[in-house]
């Protein structure tokens, strides 16, 4: 399964084939030019990536897997955690050698840096690295051909700000050529931002306060996806459930259930959650959506109650695992995944401890867990009895081993059972299929790729490290 937050997959699911060829209104030949954008950190960055190579196709980018044949790189960036952060600025030195490189062959190559660290660190970052050429905040993507033009025009080029209209107005919609190339999977953004302020997160200060699009706006793009040959969307936010778009009577439940009939879409899918936000609109489409995919990912952060009061949760393990219990009822075969934090300021080994008693208790499929890290700017970052970084790593390692082997049991237990698969591209051999079960797992099988695009039954067989394999179950 794919990590969630390093380096993100741009590419991932994308149809085998040419190059995007996008059309071309503005362009002349001369001005063709090559953009390569490179994700780091969480789904809304791949979706904003392909957002960024459709504002631009216009003015004559196509978009290519090479950043030494790129005019422009776009670094779209991560600041979730230390590392992330760091890594920009490690790769910004390769970038920079490239750059000079490419002026030696008498090319000009211009550097953005857009995502979350853009956001967080503005003008910091042309300091830090005097290559950079523009620094765009994840607001102002609409207006990154412009932005781009003056970069190109006179470097050190900064914007942002938090505009008052609504940037999805203004983003251009994808080709319908470029829509196939991306596969017959897609991510939805429905809303964006956070209002929670968990005491150890920068999103509500990188991607803003909670907005949510009218739903008859999701609706027109995921018609358009459908139109062009997409069969499953993942309709995604920081806070996705937090979702009270117009039209939408104040919960995501309504717009899973219309994202579900629209003609073609074959599977729904919604990320990330807050546990607060499951209310009972949403958890009744769990019970009734046959296309709502049982899979669930549902971040709790720790098992402690005083850890989740001093994280800002607003809830307990309790309410945790009473809001699990009310989705399993109403679908009996989710599978649940989650995000945990560990080593967070003042964390004690009981307090461990009831994390790891509270991932025995609810059994996950998956899970990601992560050592604390601390952010400039959060009110965490000040807090006193720091969690010293041995203590830290002791900790990942024991609940990412306790998290795999509840994965590998999840897994087993699909061995000899017939699960609907919907096939995303070629596999890893020659005449080989890869796609996904209804709970994200990865599947190869030996197959057509007529299939591609298509759903149907598989008798899984056996276990990869990373895969399921199977047969294409007969009727
Ligand atoms: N909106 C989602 C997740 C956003 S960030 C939610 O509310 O759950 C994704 C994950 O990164 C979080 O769930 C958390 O587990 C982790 N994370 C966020 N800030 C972090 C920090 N300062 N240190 C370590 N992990 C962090
Ligand atoms: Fe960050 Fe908490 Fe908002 Fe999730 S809910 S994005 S962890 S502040
Ligand atoms: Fe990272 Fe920003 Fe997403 S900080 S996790 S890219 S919202």
């Amino acid at each position: 399964m794919t990590a969630f937050f390093e380096p993100a997959r741009v590419n991932a699911g994308r149809l085998p084939g040419p190059e995007q060829n996008m059309e071309e209104t503005a362009a002349t030949a001369a001005g063709r030019r090559k953009v390569h954008v490179k994700s780091y950190g969480c789904q809304m960055n791949v979706y904003d990536a392909d957002r960024m190579v459709d504002v631009l196709a216009p003015q004559g980018f196509s978009e290519t897997e090479r950043m030494e044949d790129a005019d422009l790189v776009i670094l779209n960036t991560c600041h979730i955690r230390e590392r992330a952060t760091e890594k920009v600025f490690s790769e910004l030195g390769k970038v920079r050698l490239l750059k000079a490189r490419r002026a030696a062959a008498g090319k000009t190559t211009t550097i953005a840096v857009a995502g979350c660290v853009a956001q967080a660190e503005g003008a910091e970052i042309l300091r830090r690295q005097a290559a950079v050429d523009l620094v765009v905040g994840p607001q102002s993507y609409h207006r990154l051909s412009d932005l781009v033009a003056r970069a190109a025009a006179a470097p050190g080029v900064v914007d942002t700000d938090f505009p008052t209209e609504d940037k999805f107005d203004h983003l251009a919609p994808p080709a319908p050529e470029a829509i196939r190339a991306r596969g017959v999977t897609s991510f939805v953004t429905v809303q964006e931002g956070c209002d929670k302020f968990c005491s150890f997160c920068v999103v509500p200060y990188t991607r803003g306060a909670e907005v949510s699009r009218p739903l008859v706006k999701v609706i027109a793009e995921i018609e358009r996806l459908a139109a062009a040959g997409v069969r499953e969307v993942t309709l995604i936010g920081q806070n996705v459930n937090a979702y009270h778009g117009a039209g939408a009577n104040g919960s995501l439940g309504p717009l899973l259930r219309q994202t579900a009939r629209v003609p073609g879409i074959a599977r729904v899918r919604y990320t990330t959650s807050h546990p607060r936000d499951m209310d009972e609109e949403l958890i009744a489409a769990h019970a009734e959506e046959p296309a709502l995919m049982p899979f669930l990912h549902l971040p709790v952060q720790s098992g402690s109650d005083r850890v989740l009061a001093a994280m800002n949760r607003r809830h307990s393990g309790a309410d945790y695992i009473a809001v699990v219990e009310r989705v399993r009822r109403a679908r009996p075969d989710i599978a649940l995944s989650s995000d945990f934090i560990v080593g967070f300021p003042g964390e004690t080994e009981a307090e461990f401890g009831e994390t790891l008693a509270l991932v025995r208790a609810v059994r996950f499929a998956s899970a990601y867990a992560f050592k604390y890290s601390p952010r400039a700017g959060t009110p965490a970052a000040e807090m006193a009895d720091q969690v010293a970084d041995d203590c830290k790593r002791d900790r990942l390692s024991r609940l990412q081993q306790l998290i795999e082997e509840q994965r590998l049991d999840f897994n087993r237990a699909l061995v000899g059972r017939t699960v609907e698969v919907l096939f995303e591209k070629s596999g890893r051999h020659p005449g080989q299929i890869a796609g996904k079960s209804p709970y994200l797992q990865a599947v190869q099988v030996a197959g057509p790729t007529t299939l591609i695009g298509e759903v149907a039954k598989v008798a899984i067989t056996g276990l990869g490290a990373n895969s399921l394999f199977g047969q294409l179950a007969v009727g």
